[in-house]
């Protein structure tokens, strides 16, 4: 594999990011405005929006969800930004982190200087069996879901061959969840921002409310066990084993490295990506791993001239807790089968050797899918400037990773980020 570089430097210089969550009566360009207004405000400096050359937007299906499509020059003109070049791309929950690539790309090979690139998706105005059929229209139509297939259900089968290789258990899956809420109840703009023992005292306060019965969950995986409070979705997955249905946005400012001091003192530099295809998942030898997500790793490294171990944070792709298992092993932190018995250990908490998804994920924060990948840039540019609040990490990390996925793994794309 031929070893790739930007043509020049890329740094990301700002960033804003919508609330997560349910928001009816608000349509995706109303959401989109919140997360450019926070932009805006996060640039030191300052940037004047006019100075803007090119605007990239991650949507999954604004189509079907919203029955609105062409949105990216919607959008662009809706915060003030026509006539600059404005471009939708699709690559399922992996949009807006392809969006990312094409905006770095684009500034690498010298044509802009100053690109903003954006994330959205508005899914909850669809009752839920047509968000499902709508989602599962990112997978094999023919060989897939004609079969009966949804995404709940590719990572069921996921987890189930994970099971059986590795000896996972229900428990394992579970901690991901608790680890996830965890850190999602230090995120304010999380969707599901609530610890799974305050959710357990907010559901027995709302029983004895109720004058039903009181449920006496002992502790999260008594309550997690409860087949009433977490219902079987697709086995072994249940209801908080699943990402939610969400609405948000999120946005991101890229300029090249040589003017971005212009714009901060601290700005965050890109110093590796990589992204790979693949086919569907029912085509594949093997249920455990995603072939996109090692392969858009080794090239991420390898542009940034780094290895795993030198990674201090990551926000990866839990779109199910099984994902977060198998993401842990493709970027090579931990061993293939050993990401499970990780979680469990505690390492990939925050306090563990290699903290995950400190922003809470989309189990917690939420996944509104085409947004998801630019959020995931969001909480590493907060983390890696010492800016996320109740939630930082000691040790002031330097280097941060992205690991985003379309699909069970036709997308996949990986991004490394550094603070000088
Ligand atoms: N995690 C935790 N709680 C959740 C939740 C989730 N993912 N989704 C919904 N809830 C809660 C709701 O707040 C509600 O709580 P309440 O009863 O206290 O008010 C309850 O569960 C039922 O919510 P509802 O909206 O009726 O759930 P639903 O059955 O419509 O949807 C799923 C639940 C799991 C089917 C849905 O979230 C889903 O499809 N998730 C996966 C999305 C997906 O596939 N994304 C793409 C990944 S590649």
């Amino acid at each position: 594999m031929k070893n790739r570089k930007l043509g020049r430097g890329v740094a990301v210089v700002g960033t804003g990011m919508s609330k997560f969550g349910c928001f009816p009566g608000y349509t995706s360009r109303d959401i989109f405005v919140d997360a450019y207004k926070e932009l805006l405000s996060t640039v030191d400096k300052g940037i004047d929006p006019n100075d803007i050359e090119a605007f990239y937007l991650g949507n999954y299906s604004s189509d079907l969800f919203e029955g609105q499509s062409h949105l990216a020059p919607i959008i662009a003109n809706w915060i003030g930004l026509s006539p600059i070049p404005a471009a939708r791309v699709e690559d399922a929950c992996a949009s807006s982190s392809v969006a990312f690539r094409e905006g770095m790309i684009a500034i690498a090979s010298g044509l802009y200087d100053i690109v903003l690139v954006g994330g959205i998706e508005k899914m909850t105005d669809l009752p839920i069996s047509e968000v499902t059929d709508t989602l599962a229209t990112a997978a094999d139509i023919p060989y897939e879901v004609s079969a009966g297939f949804t995404f709940p259900g590719f990572y069921a089968a996921m987890a189930t061959a994970y099971m059986h290789a590795y000896g996972a258990t229900l428990e394992t899956f579970m901690k991901v969840t608790m680890k996830n809420h965890f850190n999602g109840s230090l995120n304010p703009k999380a969707q599901f921002g609530q610890k799974i023992a305050d959710i357990m005292e907010i559901k027995k306060a709302s029983a004895l409310k109720k004058g039903k019965s009181v449920p006496q969950w002992e502790n999260e995986i008594e309550f997690l066990t409860d087949n009433r409070a977490n219902p079987m979705i697709a086995w072994p997955m249940r209801l908080y084993d699943c990402s939610p249905v969400s609405d948000g946005g999120a946005a991101l400012l890229l300029v090249s490295e040589d003017i971005a001091y212009q714009f901060t003192d601290q700005p965050i530099f890109v110093i590796g990506s990589g992204a790979a295809s693949d086919g569907p998942l029912h085509a594949r030898s093997s249920l455990t791993s995603i072939p996109s997500a090692k392969l858009a790793a080794e090239k991420a490294y390898e542009m940034a001239g780094v290895s795993a171990a030198d990674i201090k944070l990551a926000e990866v792709h839990d779109c199910f807790t099984i994902a977060e298992i198998i993401a842990t092993e493709d970027l090579g932190f931990f061993e293939e089968g050993k990401g499970g018995k990780a979680a469990v250990e505690g390492l990939t908490s925050r306090k563990g050797s290699i903290p995950i998804n400190t922003s809470g994920g989309l189990k917690s924060k939420g996944h509104p899918v085409g947004a998801s990948g630019a959020g995931q840039v969001v909480e590493i540019w907060k983390q890696l400037r010492g800016q996320a609040g109740n939630r930082q990490l000691d040790g002031n990390p330097d280097l941060g990773l992205t690991h985003n996925v379309g699909g069970t793994g036709q997308t996949c794309v990986v991004n490394i980020f550094e603070r000088r």
